[in-house]
């Protein structure tokens, strides 16, 4: 069996074969990867529990297939190119065999600094190539990593800190991005005030911003590769690990409070993210492939690191934003490194088309082929506008759906094989099996149907329990509907069986791609001195997709009402981080709520949308009359 998919009818053959004997097919599939030992049964599985295990008894190290394995052919192709935030800084290039030298010698520092297998390690690092190499680097020595995004605040550290008792945290003085630099040694600081379990920090240089290094526990980066060095050998074999031992955590917001950890395993992990990363792209081996995500997203983890590499692909990683110095930022990397493959977020193409043609009208964006996007709804003016100016009208776009909780793509038309819809994620992938299920919990059969996406069966990246709770694992995904796992999106499957992602049906917010649970800023809102209540909605933003809209009912609160809303600002920020800010802030006297106590969140989502005029039955409220001051409230805030 070919890894890749070569025509709509290999596709459909393909995908039969999938859902008919999906052990043999995903078996075929593992075949294409280095395993120390085979496994022994592909697939033990239950909903229920939930237990899902793949490929068991199977041997192996991730980092043998992303590194290893290619050194002979390979060893000189560049694994990795890195543009940094600067355009005026020198880029760097990273061959597969520099790549492994630099991985086995940071897993030895690792080593050296009491990590063993098992050990859950923190990463909060900016876009650099540390960043990859630190991952690798966890992985070769069976270490469980848990990257944070950069973005995150000292007491969202804290937290994921403490919840996976991390031994040891990964970190830079700082990081550069546009014209700001933050300081992420400082924002750790901060953080392990609350954490018992952190033995030592290790601390990459990347802005020399001053940081206080603190004996005992603090060392830099680069004192620990030169003590490696000077022992002399710098190798570093790689662990063997089952089929089902963790690989890492990552953290990812719901519809309660706590962001909860996601776990993915070694064996399944890298199956599926190799298998769809070789496909969705349909990556030929001398192609530059870039994606514009951070590695602290699930995107970067599979799409940047192991799926491209696993592959034997060159992945372009950027340090920066798409708007710094100037719009025109991501196609001068484009022409610079000559990218065929672009796979990028709706949020940066709609700021990208926002700023003016002008940006990339005089850039050669000729060696690109293909295109994708992820992480939330493409608009059809987005969609059509990256077809045209960046693909020119040749290079098919690969609208991704997945999750966090998925390791890998889903549902996405594979690039120049299936077809493609402006908006439509289009067909599953090989092994995948959508279902569509109304409220009451009946499966929706047929086409022209919309309902809750589910899926039947399992995939082999997807994940296996949430870290240290496997309960709230069930009750999450396994428990809406009978054996099946809900994805917890809407979506539309159309008269020819084409699926359109509709967005979330539950209480989470998409804002510029990145999931944000509205309890989780509602706790955050709440913990503001003045705050006695308040509830989180979405609402349709230009660029963003979502914004984050608040009302707030503040007790005491400060004359100057843009000062309360700064203030609040400042405290989400600090409790979550600026991602979470709200875009919009209305303080209410009161909250439309049931008799029994529940916030009628439907009511303010249509009045955040500034779709006053029907607001369906609102006699069941406590207080109808608190609807109308809000209405009146919400007209005066947009002016
Ligand atoms: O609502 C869907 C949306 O993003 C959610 C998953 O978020 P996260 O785990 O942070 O992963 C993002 C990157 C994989 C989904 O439940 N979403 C993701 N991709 C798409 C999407 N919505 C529409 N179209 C997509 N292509």
């Amino acid at each position: 069996m070919d890894l890749q998919i070569k025509s709509f009818a290999d596709y459909q053959k393909t995908y039969q074969y999938s859902v008919e004997k999906p052990e043999e097919f995903w078996a075929g599939v593992a075949d294409h990867f280095y395993w120390r030992r085979k496994w022994n049964k592909v697939l033990d599985w239950n909903f229920k529990d939930p237990k899902i295990k793949w490929f068991e008894g199977g041997r192996l190290n991730i980092t043998e297939n992303c590194l290893d394995r290619h050194i002979y052919k390979l060893g000189d192709k560049p694994a990795i190119i890195w543009e940094p935030n600067d355009p005026n800084e020198a880029h760097r290039v990273l061959t597969y065999k520099q790549l492994l030298e630099k991985v086995e010698q940071f897993a030895n520092v690792l080593k050296n600094n009491g990590i063993r297998k098992g050990d859950r390690v923190c990463i909060y690092l900016p876009m650099v190539p540390e960043l990859a190499i630190a991952v690798l680097a966890c992985a070769r020595i069976g270490a469980i990593h848990s990257v944070v995004f950069g973005g995150f605040s000292a007491q969202s550290i804290a937290d994921r800190i403490n919840d996976a008792d991390c031994r040891l945290v990964i970190t830079s003085d700082g990081s550069f991005r546009g014209t700001k630099t933050i300081e992420l040694k400082s924002i750790v600081d901060d953080a392990l005030v609350q954490c018992k379990s952190v033995e030592r920090v290790i601390v990459l240089t990347r802005t020399r911003t001053p940081v206080s290094m603190i004996k005992g526990r603090d060392v830099w980066w680069e004192d620990e590769i030169t003590k490696v060095e000077t022992q002399g050998n710098p190798a570093c074999p790689a662990e063997e690990m089952d089929a089902e031992d963790m690989l890492f955590i990552l953290y990812t917001s719901g519809s309660t409070g706590k962001p909860k950890g996601v776990v993915h395993t070694c064996g399944g992990y890298m199956v599926y993210t190799g298998y769809t990363f070789a496909n969705v792209f349909q990556y030929q081996p001398s192609e530059v492939y870039f994606c514009t995500a951070d590695i602290g997203w699930i995107t970067g983890h599979s799409y940047i690191v192991y799926g491209p590499l696993s592959q034997g692909a060159t992945s372009l990683m950027f340090e920066g934003v798409p708007t710094w110095p100037d719009a025109g930022r991501l196609w001068d990397i484009v022409e610079k490194h000559k990218v065929n493959i672009l796979y990028t977020a709706p949020t940066a193409i709609r700021s990208l088309m926002a700023a003016g043609d002008s940006f990339v009208d005089n850039k050669d964006l000729s060696s690109i082929t293909k295109l994708g996007s992820v992480g939330e709804p493409i608009n059809e003016e987005a969609w059509h506008w990256y077809d045209e100016k960046i693909g020119k009208g040749n290079a098919p776009i690969a609208d991704t759906w997945w999750q966090t909780e998925n390791g890998g793509i889903l549902i996405s038309p594979i690039a120049g094989i299936t077809p493609t819809i402006p908006g439509y994620a289009m067909l599953p992938l090989p092994g995948i099996q959508p279902a569509l299920f109304d409220e009451q919990g009946n499966e929706i059969e047929g086409n022209g149907v919309s309902g809750n996406l589910c899926m039947k069966f399992p995939w082999p990246g997807m994940l296996r329990t949430t870290y240290g709770d496997h309960e709230r694992c069930r009750q999450t995904y396994f428990a809406t509907y009978e054996n099946m796992y809900f994805t917890g999106d809407g979506c539309l499957r159309d008269e020819n069986g084409y699926y359109r992602i509709t967005g979330r049906v539950d209480d989470v917010l998409n804002v510029s791609g990145h999931r944000i649970g509205t309890a989780e800023v509602e706790n955050a809102i709440n913990m503001h001195s003045d705050v006695v209540e308040s509830a989180v909605v979405g609402y349709p933003h230009a660029v963003k997709g979502q914004g984050i809209y608040a009302f707030v009912i503040a007790g005491n609160h400060h004359t100057d009402e843009n000062l309360t809303r700064q203030d609040i600002n400042k405290t989400v920020s600090r409790i979550i981080g600026a991602i979470a800010k709200p875009d919009k802030i209305q303080f209410v006297s009161g909250l439309p709520k049931t008799r029994s106590g529940k916030i009628m969140r439907r009511i303010l989502r249509k009045i955040a949308e500034g779709e006053v005029s029907n607001l369906g039955d609102t006699t069941t409220l406590l207080d109808p009359a608190v609807v109308e001051e809000i209405k009146a409230g919400a007209e005066q805030l947009r002016g």
